[in-house]
């Protein structure tokens, strides 16, 4: 967002805010959240699933046997949709720890804890030399200061994380690879655009999605492969 739609960007702080404060508020016995025709739990200072991943989740094509590295798993919405998909192995992995004990929990109460690994990791940092034929990516949206692990579910400090995502993505990608990347109307999109293009991307938008009559909740699917 630029300057002229500052008042639109002041509802998306307030929202965001409110959205961090409720993620610590979650009882310590977790929360469910009901996200399509499925049920997530949450424990506290975990992402909740939302609006934001579902242009995505609803698009991304996953073929039987493929496998599948979800980068900044939070619940592990994704992950698990992946399985559900099909694939025959889902690396899950996220920096936050409340996210790892959310993410495993749902693996296994959706009976997919034989194929889904979850694994604390600063992005790749943990993932070693595999490649895979998708990665999945809903990471923070915003290039804004976060201080702590809750905020960087939706804050990206300097926008590091985004920026050494598309610096790292290529090495842990097969050949033939695809990427499904989630952003919001919000969101930076142009610097995405510009770090996918100098990391040797081509991006389309596979599907756009409004969270009811709000414009600010206008979300993305994006889908990347190497030009
Ligand atoms: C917008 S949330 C999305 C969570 C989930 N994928 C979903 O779609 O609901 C972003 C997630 O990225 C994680 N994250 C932020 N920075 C990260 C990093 N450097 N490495 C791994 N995960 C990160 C956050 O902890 C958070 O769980």
């Amino acid at each position: 967002m630029n300057a002229l739609n500052s008042v639109l960007e002041a509802r998306v702080d307030l929202w965001q805010k409110a959205r961090q404060k409720a993620f610590k508020a979650i009882p310590d016995s977790g929360k469910r959240i009901k996200y399509l025709d499925k049920e997530f739990l949450v424990y506290p200072n975990t992402f909740w699933p939302f609006a934001d991943s579902q242009p995505l989740v609803k698009n991304f094509k996953v073929k039987p046997g493929e496998s599948v590295l979800d980068v900044g798993t939070g619940s592990g919405v994704i992950a698990v949709f992946s399985c559900y998909s099909g694939a025959s192995r889902v690396v899950a992995v996220d920096i936050n720890p409340a996210a790892i004990k959310s993410a495993k929990h749902n693996a296994k109460m959706h009976g997919f804890d034989d194929i889904m690994t979850v694994k604390k990791s600063n992005l790749f940092q943990r993932v070693g030399s595999e490649q895979f034929d998708v990665i999945t990516a809903n990471l923070p949206f915003r290039h804004k200061d976060a201080h702590d692990v809750v905020a960087c579910s939706q804050w990206d400090t300097n926008f590091k994380t985004n920026t050494r995502f598309f610096e790292q993505v290529d090495k842990h990608l097969k050949p033939g690879g695809r990427i499904y990347f989630s952003q919001a109307v919000f969101g930076p999109i142009k610097e995405i655009r510009a770090l996918a293009k100098a990391a040797g991307f081509s991006m389309r938008t596979l599907a756009t999605e409004s969270a009811g009559d709000d414009d600010t909740k206008t979300f993305y699917a994006f889908v990347l492969k190497r030009k």
